[in-house]
C-alpha cells in the first residue's frame, strides 16, 4: 500500500508528467495515502523516538449519548459546509488543515490543543477558551462568522475534542501537537523559487491558479483552495509565511513527509501567501495601520509591496 501511493504521489508531483496529465484525472487514491502515512507513523511509533500520544480510533466512539454528540462534533469538522453552514464563508474544512479529522501530529491536531486551553494569547491580549480558539478559527480560517459559545454545534467540537484528548495530560502539549518547529530560513526566502517549487509539487492538486478542485456533488473541495475569494482570509494563522512553512513541510505534498527542503517549504509559503484573498475581518479601512496592528512579523506579507501591488488593497 505504502509503495503504491508513493508512486502516485511521484506520479503527481513529476513536473513534466503531471502537466501532460489532466489534473482533475490524476489518480490520487485517499485511501492509499490514509495507509501510507498509517505506515510512515508506525515506523514512527517504532523509531524509539515516538510521540507519546495516540488518541483513540473512531470505533471506539461509544454507543451513547454522550459518542452521539462526538460524532456530530466529528461530522461539523470533517464537513463544515454541511453542517456548520450558517456560519462558514468558504467550504474550507477544519480537516483539510488540522488533517486527519484532527488527529494527525503536527497539523495541529485537536488532542495537542484542548489540554491547554484556557490560555492566554498575544494574538487577542486576553485569555482564550478552547471555544473562542474554535470561534476564530470560523472568523479566520473559515472567513465565517463565529458560532456561539453555548450553541450545540460548539457543544459538540467540545464533545468530539474531550473524547480525542481522553488520556492525554492536561495543561501541557504533548510532542506532536501544533505544527512541526522550523528554523528561519539560510537564504532570504524567494517568491520567484516558491512559483518554481509550486509548479513541481503543489500544482497538480492546487491547480495552477490556486483554487483546487471541488467535490462532485456535495459541498467542500477534493483539493481545497491554497488563495483567492475561497480561501482562509488575511487574518487566518495560515496566512503567516512562518505557520504556512511549518505545516507544509510536514504535511505537503499530501501523503508524504518531509520531502521539501526547509528554505523549498519557506518559499512556497511566501509564494501561496503573496497572492490576494479575503479581507481581514479587523481592517478598518488602512492596510498599513491593520499592519501595524495585526501583521508586524518580519515574514508576514500583509501590507507589503510585491510585483508592484501592496497585498491587502486588492482583497476580497
Ligand atoms: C486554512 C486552514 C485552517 C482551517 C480551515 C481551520 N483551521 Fe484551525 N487552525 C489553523 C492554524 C494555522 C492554527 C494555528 C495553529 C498553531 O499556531 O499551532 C489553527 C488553530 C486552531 C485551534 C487551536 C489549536 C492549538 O493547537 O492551539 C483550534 C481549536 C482550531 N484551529 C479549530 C478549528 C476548527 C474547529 C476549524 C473548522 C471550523 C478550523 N480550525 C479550521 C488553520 C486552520
Ligand atoms: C496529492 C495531492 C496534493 C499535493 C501534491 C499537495 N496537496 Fe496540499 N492538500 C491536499 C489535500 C487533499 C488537502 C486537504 C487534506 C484533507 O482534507 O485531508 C491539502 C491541504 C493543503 C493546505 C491546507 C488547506 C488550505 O486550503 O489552505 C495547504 C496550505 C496545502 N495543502 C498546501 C500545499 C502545498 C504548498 C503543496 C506543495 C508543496 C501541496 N499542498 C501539495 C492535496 C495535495
Amino acid at each position: 500500500m505504502r509503495l503504491i501511493a508513493f508512486a502516485l504521489i511521484a506520479l503527481a508531483t513529476t513536473g513534466a508528467l503531471a502537466q501532460e496529465l489532466e489534473p482533475a484525472r490524476v489518480p490520487v487514491d485517499r485511501d492509499a495515502i490514509d495507509a501510507a502515512w498509517s505506515q510512515a507513523y508506525q515506523d514512527h511509533l517504532d523509531s524509539g523516538n515516538p510521540i507519546p500520544f495516540t488518541p483513540p480510533t473512531i470505533a471506539d466512539i461509544p454507543d451513547t449519548e454522550f459518542g452521539e454528540m462526538v460524532r456530530d462534533g466529528m461530522q461539523a469538522f470533517n464537513n463544515p459546509a454541511i453542517y456548520a453552514r450558517d456560519y462558514v464563508g468558504n467550504q474550507l474544512a477544519c480537516s483539510n488543515c488540522h488533517l486527519d479529522s484532527g488527529r494527525r501530529p503536527f497539523a495541529a491536531p485537536m488532542w495537542g490543543a484542548y489540554p491547554v486551553y484556557p490560555k492566554f494569547r498575544s494574538k487577542n491580549h486576553q485569555v482564550n477558551t478552547m471555544e473562542m480558539r474554535v470561534q476564530g478559527c470560523f472568523r479566520y480560517s473559515m472567513n465565517g462568522t463565529p458560532p456561539p459559545a453555548d450553541s450545540n454545534l460548539m457543544k459538540s467540537y467540545m464533545a468530539y475534542f474531550a473524547w480525542l484528548s481522553q488520556g492525554a495530560p492536561i495543561g501541557i502539549r504533548p510532542k506532536g501537537a501544533s505544527f512541526y518547529k522550523l528554523d528561519d530560513p539560510l537564504e532570504t526566502a524567494s517568491i520567484e523559487r516558491g512559483a518554481e517549487a509550486y509548479e513541481q509539487y503543489c500544482q497538480t492538486c492546487h491547480q495552477s491558479d490556486g483554487q483546487g478542485i471541488k467535490h462532485t456533488g456535495r459541498p467542500g473541495y477534493q483539493f481545497p483552495p491554497l488563495w483567492g475569494p475561497n480561501s482562509y482570509n488575511w487574518g487566518a494563522g495560515m496566512h503567516s509565511p512562518s505557520k504556512a512553512a511549518a505545516f507544509i513541510k510536514r504535511n505537503m505534498p499530501f501523503g508524504l513527509m518531509n520531502v521539501l527542503t526547509d528554505q523549498q517549504a519557506w518559499d512556497i509559503a511566501y509564494f501561496m501567501n503573496s497572492h490576494e484573498r479575503p479581507q481581514d475581518p479587523r481592517f478598518k479601512g488602512d492596510i498599513q495601520e491593520t499592519r501595524a496592528k495585526f501583521h508586524k512579523g518580519k515574514h508576514n506579507l500583509y501590507g507589503v509591496e510585491v510585483n508592484g501591488q501592496v497585498l491587502g488593497e486588492a482583497a476580497y
